[in-house]
């Protein structure tokens, strides 16, 4: 099982630390179709800095979207995340696949900050003949044993994981398909979580920056919970500005306050790594940043967002390629659970012989 590669019509199946995403798509005739859509919510504690704490919350989870979806015992490809994955573009001289898998573990060396026999490493060509007889590489490092814990619950859950993709990689697929990349500008796709904000960068069409950022969303629900002294449900629902929960005005200012604040504190992380890529790119200007991920539909962070980096920014729609039947799907449900869907989405348009 590599890091990149796969056969027909996975299941993409998205353990995020808030909820698991299963999706399965149906390419036909080149346009892709909706087949299944599942989600289940984790418990806080189920999945923490990417590595599952809470082994038996997140089997059940995936065993109930497996039968839902009616699924089981279908090959599924997975994400890893996080700390315990490296990605780094490397400059390297022209070689064939062939010479590149067999150095790949040794230039890959001197990146990895663990023991080499501790992690899968893969590699992908991102051009060929990039000038002066080097070429572009995409290395990709995963620890082994976070691997496993993620195959381990999958296999658990009634799936068979043919492929590991790692986060943020998905998130740019899914939005390959669904939007045109002009080859002439820089656009950021945020995947914003609930622990985690998954930052990356397309130049002239290729991936050209990545980083993880351990923030997200749940850190507005601590908040909530800490200031009104309420249960992580109550906190949850005092965000998503659920009707019932915010029937005091003065409560709905408050949260308004404390999510400006959160937001803030989010987006200057995010800045953080923008500025990072800008110091380090030849062509670093940003047109546009795309939004994926739950808590990209938070209004503060948005606001704050266009106010601090001055780009415009818009919600991704991880659908917007593909065909839904109305007859087997709610249509105003879907749309709604939409931005939490981007990174189910990309793991399931993963196939066979893909090795982007
Ligand atoms: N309407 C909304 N407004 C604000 N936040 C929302 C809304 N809907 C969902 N969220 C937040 O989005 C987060 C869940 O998003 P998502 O499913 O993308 O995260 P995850 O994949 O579980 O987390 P991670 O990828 O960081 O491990 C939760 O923190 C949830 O509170
Ligand atoms: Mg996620």
């Amino acid at each position: 099982m590599g890091l990149f590669g796969g056969r027909a019509n996975l299941v993409g199946l998205d353990i995020g630390s808030s909820a698991v995403k299963l999706i399965r798509l149906r390419q036909a005739s080149g346009s892709w179709e909706l087949v299944a859509f599942t989600m289940g919510q984790l418990p806080p504690d189920a999945v923490v800095e990417g590595r599952i704490m809470n082994f038996t919350a997140v089997v059940e989870r995936i065993r109930e979207l497996v039968k839902e979806a009616n699924v089981k015992d279908a090959e599924c490809c997975l994400a890893v995340a996080g700390s315990s994955v490296i990605i780094k573009k490397l400059s390297l001289p022209e070689m064939t696949r062939a010479e590149l898998d067999e150095s790949i573990m040794w230039e890959a060396e001197q990146y990895i900050p663990f023991d080499i026999k501790d992690v899968n490493v893969d590699a992908q060509i991102l051009n060929p003949r990039a000038g002066q007889g080097q070429m572009d590489v995409l290395m990709v490092a995963a620890k082994k044993d976070v691997v496993n814990e993620f195959v381990s619950v999958a296999v658990e859950g009634g799936l068979r994981p043919v492929v590991v993709d790692v986060g943020i990689f998905s998130c740019l697929n899914m939005f390959e398909i669904n939007y045109a990349v002009p080859a002439d500008q820089t656009l950021v796709l945020l995947n914003v979580g609930a622990n985690s904000v998954n930052v990356g960068v397309l130049s002239g069409g290729m991936v050209s920056f990545t980083r993880d950022i351990a923030i997200g969303g749940s850190m507005l629900t601590a908040e909530i919970q800490k200031q009104f002294n309420v249960s992580y449900e109550e906190a949850e629902a005092f965000k998503t500005g659920a009707e019932s929960s915010l029937s005091s005005s003065t409560i709905a200012r408050e949260v308004a306050k404390i999510a400006d604040r959160v937001s803030d504190t989010m987006v200057t992380e995010v800045q953080r790594s923008l500025d990072f890529f800008v110091a380090t790119s030849i062509k670093a200007d940003i047109s546009r940043i795309y939004l994926s991920g739950g808590s990209a539909q938070l209004p503060a962070f948005i606001r704050a967002l266009e106010r601090r980096i001055e780009v415009p920014v818009e919600l991704v729609n991880p659908f917007r390629n593909i065909a839904v039947d109305a007859r087997k799907f709610d249509i105003d449900l879907l749309q709604r659970a939409a931005p939490v869907a981007g990174a189910a989405v990309g793991l399931a348009l993963r196939r066979f012989g893909d090795v982007s």
